[in-house]
């Protein structure tokens, strides 16, 4: 990508790109993850099984010592804290975020597990090239809790949805979606684990449809 950095005064300003939709790219992915990062290991998984034709170029994370990170080193992927906590603005986090990114020329950000808000200062440095996995059937169940709302809702029926970013939460074009059965018995984390299975195997799926230009219709 041929985004630039433009610093003024102290803080970095981002120049907004003109960048090409996806489709044809050999994806590098950057993964941004606040937790488990089971869903980094399942496209690890994809991309080692040449289910998807993909590069880990980076892991960024916001909590120290969470196990995203250790899964990141088992696989031999850099990986880069950007704790929130230090930041005052989401701008300024968002902007070291995407100087990361482009250092290890990333060209698709995959949001799993990425539990902080993000500005347009992340998104329109990649327009149309983020993803993230949300566990619910959006517009279903957005933001904090989804698991959760949905038994509070008492839906009988649950899932996953990976979509691409937008400013609004939860609320971009959907790109595969993953339906499971909500039991008698379920509790938040029994329904989640089925969800999460789920949710391993869409999200490598969505970003091979990506880079096939499966979603030329919703960019
Ligand atoms: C996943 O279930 C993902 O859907 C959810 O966080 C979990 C991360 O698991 N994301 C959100 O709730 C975003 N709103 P992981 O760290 O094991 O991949």
């Amino acid at each position: 990508m041929n985004s630039n950095f433009a610093q003024t005064d102290s803080t970095a300003c981002l120049v907004s790109p003109t960048v090409a939709p996806l489709e044809g790219e050999f994806l590098k992915l950057g993964i941004m993850a606040s937790g488990s990062g089971s869903n980094f290991e399942a496209v690890a998984e994809a991309i080692a099984s040449l289910q998807l034709k993909a590069q880990l170029q980076v892991l960024i994370y916001n909590n120290p010592g969470i196990k995203a990170c250790a899964r990141a080193e088992k696989w031999g992927v850099p990986a880069v804290l950007h704790n929130h906590r230090d930041y005052k603005k989401r701008e300024t986090l968002d902007a070291k975020i995407v100087q990361t990114l482009q250092q290890h020329e990333v060209n698709c950000v995959v949001m799993a597990g990425w539990m902080r808000l993000v500005t347009p200062v992340l998104i329109e440095a990649f327009p149309d090239r983020i993803v993230n996995i949300h566990p619910s059937l959006l517009p279903s169940f957005k933001g904090v809790r989804a698991v959760e709302q949905a038994l509070e809702a008492g839906v009988k029926i649950a899932g996953c949805t990976v979509h691409l970013v937008r400013l609004e939460v939860d609320s971009g074009p959907i790109l595969v979606q993953a339906a499971i059965p909500v039991l008698p018995d379920d509790t938040p984390e029994t329904l989640h684990a089925r969800i999460q299975i789920q949710e391993h195997r869409i999200l490598p799926q969505a970003l091979v449809q990506l880079a096939a230009g499966c979603f030329r219709n919703k960019l």
